[in-house]
């Protein structure tokens, strides 16, 4: 009865006074449809929770079979980033967070020190959510079986840019198999919302030569969300 109440309260407040469904009638009406005291409304769980809570059910295809856990994504609404990596590694898989192995450890340097933003301040997700077992890239179907959990996060996270961490996540957003390094360089669009391709931080811990590159992509990035330079 609680939660009617303030159900009720909050459309007074939103609509203001002579709505029809607000007159005491109406009130009592709806107060005897209620459930008895003691059986609560069910909360069900709204946007992002949503998501959360599907893909810790999902065993839609066989990555689901052999995870530890699930890998969602993590970060706040409306930022200016979201990074898309590949999926899950070990330490991922352990601990379901999103990039918290070595590549999380040169993401987390490329935000904080290139950047000079929080980590915490953007969002960090995955093409597929859970580990492609021996890291290996994830196949097709796995990819089309997490791809509606990822546009409706974009959807409901709206970033102000979306960077794609190297070539699984550039080549599921734009549908194409075009190279990476003709894929870098042009900003794109995903749902109209600009999209930047880079090097995957596992690459350039393989290949240090191609930071220059990757932060050649950041500074664009930043331009395009409207931020100031970084620090490089
Ligand atoms: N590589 C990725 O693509 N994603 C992670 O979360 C970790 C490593």
């Amino acid at each position: 009865m609680e939660t009617l109440e303030r159900f009720m309260e909050e459309w007074a407040r939103v609509l203001g006074k002579g709505c029809p469904l607000l007159s005491k009638e109406s009130l009592e009406d709806l107060k005897a449809l209620a459930p008895p005291p003691g059986i609560p409304f069910r909360e069900e769980p709204v946007g992002l929770e949503a998501i959360y809570e599907e893909i810790r059910a999902c065993r839609a295809c066989r990555l689901g079979q052999v995870r530890r856990k699930p890998v969602p994504g993590e970060g706040p609404l409306e930022p200016p980033f979201m990074f898309i990596g590949e999926g899950p590694e070990a330490m991922e898989d352990q601990q379901g967070k999103p990039f918290v192995g070595p590549a999380g450890e040169l993401l987390t340097a490329m935000i904080e020190k290139g950047i000079g933003i929080p980590r915490s301040r953007v969002y960090i997700t995955n093409v597929v959510k859970c580990r492609p077992p021996g890291n290996r890239d994830p196949e097709a179907d796995e990819v089309e079986a997490c791809w509606g959990f990822l546009v409706r996060q974009i959807q409901i996270v709206r970033p102000r840019v979306l960077i794609c961490l190297g070539r699984v996540a550039a080549s599921a957003l734009l549908r194409t198999r075009l190279p990476l390094n003709v894929l870098r360089g042009k900003p794109r669009r995903f749902q109209g919302i600009p999209l930047v391709v880079t090097w995957h931080p596992s690459y350039l811990l393989r290949n240090p030569a191609a930071k220059r590159g990757a932060w050649e992509d950041l500074k664009k990035a930043m331009a395009l969300a409207g931020l100031p330079p970084g620090k490089g």
